[in-house]
């Protein structure tokens, strides 16, 4: 009895941890393989845009007209982010690396067109 109620319970936690390695996994997984080739020049039009991207309501940018500070200012992107695509990651889904993120999920909850995603990650990456 207590061998069979054991191993059920050794079962369900190898199945519960089997779970939340797979959600992990999905979110992480959860970018398209996008071509990261967009112009930077839309991209700035957009992070800047109130009704678009609007990351100048949190971040600092470049030549940004009143811009709140709630995130980190966007500079040096490039020695911050080993490479392009981890920043794409970041834009498209902070929830990914920081759970309590209040940054929104721009790729993810589809508020930029993957257009306009790649528009301004080309952007920022210049910053
Ligand atoms: C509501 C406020 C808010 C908006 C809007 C916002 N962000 Fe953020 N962002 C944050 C915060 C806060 C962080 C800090 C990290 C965290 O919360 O996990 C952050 C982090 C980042 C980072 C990582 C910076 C670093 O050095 O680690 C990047 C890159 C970034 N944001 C880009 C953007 C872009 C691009 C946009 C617009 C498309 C945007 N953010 C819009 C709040 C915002």
């Amino acid at each position: 009895m207590m061998m069979s109620f054991g191993s059920s319970r050794a079962r369900l936690l190898a199945l519960s941890l089997g779970l939340s390695t797979l959600a992990v996994g999905v979110a992480h997984a959860e970018m398209p393989g996008l071509e990261l080739d967009g112009d930077a020049a839309a991209g700035k039009k957009i992070a800047n845009d109130r009704a678009k991207g609007n990351c100048v309501a949190c971040h600092i940018m470049a030549d940004a007209e009143s811009p709140g500070a709630i995130g980190p200012a966007l500079i040096a992107m490039q020695t911050r982010f080993p490479s392009k695509e981890e920043l794409a990651v970041q834009i498209w889904d902070a929830t990914a690396k920081n759970p309590e993120a209040v940054m929104p999920p721009f790729g993810k909850h589809e508020i930029l067109t993957q257009k306009e995603f790649a528009d301004v990650v080309e952007y920022i990456w210049t910053l």
